[in-house]
């Protein structure tokens, strides 16, 4: 049989678009090269111009898309001599810093919001060693004090104020472009603390600029109702939403990410908890694809921008219009809300009798 070169991270498929050399230790759990699904129920919902596709993020190593900015940022401080990095998290970045902490022999610690993160990604960050804190405040004060630290201390940062996170997560942009032959219409997405959309969008104008798409998305975001500062104009105290990834009251990019919105013709809006537990159910049940609550925003975002007529309006004559929505973290990173939002298993005695009858057979 034919030996076919494994798949090898986001920095060797896209070393040439990433500020690596030879000289850089690549440090990668092969993530990236996640699916673009066609998503047929949410197509006909959307309307019949439109054609809907999900970029399934939840399918990284630690199950989110972190793992694509984790890689490069990991990379360059081992090339930079670092020995420990930090981060502040709502619980994704910390999960990916963790992992790929342990994949380059460095010290991980992380600062969460107390009693605020979802399960799955708790047990990942201890699991790998890392030194967990949990800051009794929220995401936005573990921030300011992992700026602080890192400002003043031999610690690499690793939020997404590292730019290095910035250029990795670009990554995802270029797989969308390289899987549809150009770039889609509608780009649809969670935004928390920004640096998401701000990496998407960098990476569709560089490829425009390379000459690898013709056309440039409008990148549409959506927050959660309970902590919108970018869609109210002012950041939010205290911010309350089921979606804890997205728990974020005062983003890091917030000016990329009006950029973003502004430069593409998009916008950033917000949707409610129910409104998220809908589109998650939704995805779970007509598309075969499980996503954490942050995720189903971007789904939440579509219906909500469809059932105005948004997207009609926008429609060009014969084509129809391409939209991806992303999928940033997997399902199982929150069992316990797929467990609230759905009825209990009933309890039935061990026999084939009480079972056929509770199945109606
Ligand atoms: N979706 C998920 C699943 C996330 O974990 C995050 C952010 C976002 C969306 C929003 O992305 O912050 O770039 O706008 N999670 C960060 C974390 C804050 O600490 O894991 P963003």
């Amino acid at each position: 049989m034919k030996h076919r070169q494994q798949y090898q991270g986001v920095i060797d498929r896209y070393a040439a678009y990433l500020p690596v050399s030879n000289k850089t230790p690549i440090v990668t759990l092969q993530e990236g090269n996640t699916p673009l699904l066609r998503a047929d129920f949410l197509s006909r919902l959307a309307g019949t111009h439109c054609e809907v596709y999900l970029k399934y993020e939840g399918l990284n190593p630690t199950g989110s898309f972190k793992d694509r900015g984790m890689t490069l940022a990991i990379s360059k401080a081992k090339e930079e001599g670092a020995k420990a990095v930090m981060c502040a998290s709502t619980g994704n970045t910390s999960a990916s810093a963790a992992a790929y902490s342990v994949k380059a022999g460095l010290k991980c610690i992380v600062l969460i919001p107390k009693g605020a993160i979802a399960l799955g990604k708790l047990s990942q960050a201890l699991i790998h060693g890392a030194v967990v804190l949990a800051v009794d405040g929220n995401f936005d004060d573990a921030l300011s004090r992992a700026r602080e630290i890192t400002d003043t201390h031999p610690i690499t940062l690793v939020n997404s104020l590292n730019p290095y996170r910035i250029e990795g997560q670009k990554t995802a942009s270029f797989e969308i472009c390289d899987c549809l032959g150009d770039a889609p219409d509608f780009q649809v997405m969670p935004v928390g603390n920004a640096g998401n959309i701000t990496a998407y969008w960098k990476g569709y104008k560089e490829y425009a600029r390379q000459g690898k798409t013709s056309v440039l998305p409008k990148m549409l975001g959506f927050q959660a109702e309970g902590a919108a500062p970018i869609v109210k104009g002012r950041p939010v105290k205290d911010p309350q939403t089921i979606a804890t990834a997205i728990r974020i009251g005062n983003p890091a990019s917030w000016k990329q990410a009006e950029a973003a919105r502004d430069e593409s013709g998009g916008l950033i809006d917000m949707v409610s908890d129910s409104q998220i537990i809908e589109a998650y159910k939704l995805l779970a049940q007509k598309e075969g694809v499980f996503a954490e609550p942050a995720s189903a925003a971007s789904v939440a975002g579509l219906l909500k921008l469809a059932k105005k007529g948004y997207f009609k309006k926008q429609a060009k004559k014969a084509k129809k219009i391409k939209i991806v929505c992303i999928l940033t973290g997997h399902g199982l990173k929150d069992p316990d809300r797929a467990i609230k939002c759905i009825e209990e298993p009933k309890v039935v005695k061990p026999n084939s009798k009480a079972i056929l009858g509770a199945i109606g057979y």
